[in-house]
């Protein structure tokens, strides 16, 4: 059950209006967002490439992050190459579940080792694949595809396991050092 803050910014984004105007997107806590030099050539959309830098180290979770960055990939191919918007929201709906995948064995595995920020990293899941169903929404609707949210998500994915993801592993490093 959410309460107090978590509560508050739990249904403002799900009080949201459906439009990708809308989206309630922030960047991981304590991340600065920067959109500069990042993807666009000519209105096109590069895929984040996924690199040993961005692993944490518990093989599992990077296993999954890479999968996470290949469906974001094909989600912006699809972008890419013009395909029909119900083609684009397919793509977006495997990336979707990928996550929803992901984030739900991320937090089990926080539970299991008794992780002391699991609220707040869940909240961060939550607001996210909030943010990309919404956006997937609003493309059903028929809204333009707004290529900033796009950036974003990918930018999002990168800060997000750099940042929070990563203290998972410096916890279990810790842990077993104490
Ligand atoms: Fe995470
Ligand atoms: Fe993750």
């Amino acid at each position: 059950m959410i309460s107090g803050q978590g509560a508050d910014l739990a249904l403002k984004i799900l009080a949201a209006p459906l439009s990708t105007k809308a989206l309630n997107l922030r960047p991981p806590e304590g991340v600065v967002m920067v959109m500069i030099g990042y993807g666009d050539i000519l209105g096109a959309q590069t895929p984040i490439t996924w690199s040993d830098d961005y692993k944490i180290g518990v093989e599992k979770i990077d296993r999954e992050h890479e999968e996470l960055f290949n469906a974001y990939g094909k989600f912006i191919e699809s972008i890419n190459s013009n395909n029909a918007p119900s083609s684009i929201t397919s793509t977006l709906e495997i990336f979707e579940d990928y996550i929803l995948y992901h984030f739900s064995n991320e937090e089990s595995l926080m539970l299991s080792i008794g992780y002391p920020d699991l609220f707040s990293h869940k909240l961060e899941h939550l607001d996210f694949r909030v943010s990309v169903t919404r956006f997937r929404t609003a493309i059903t609707q028929g809204d333009d595809i707004n290529h900033d949210f796009v950036k974003f998500f990918g930018h999002w994915l990168i800060s997000h396991i750099m940042v929070m993801d990563k203290r998972i592993s410096e916890f279990i490093k810790n842990s077993s050092t104490a």
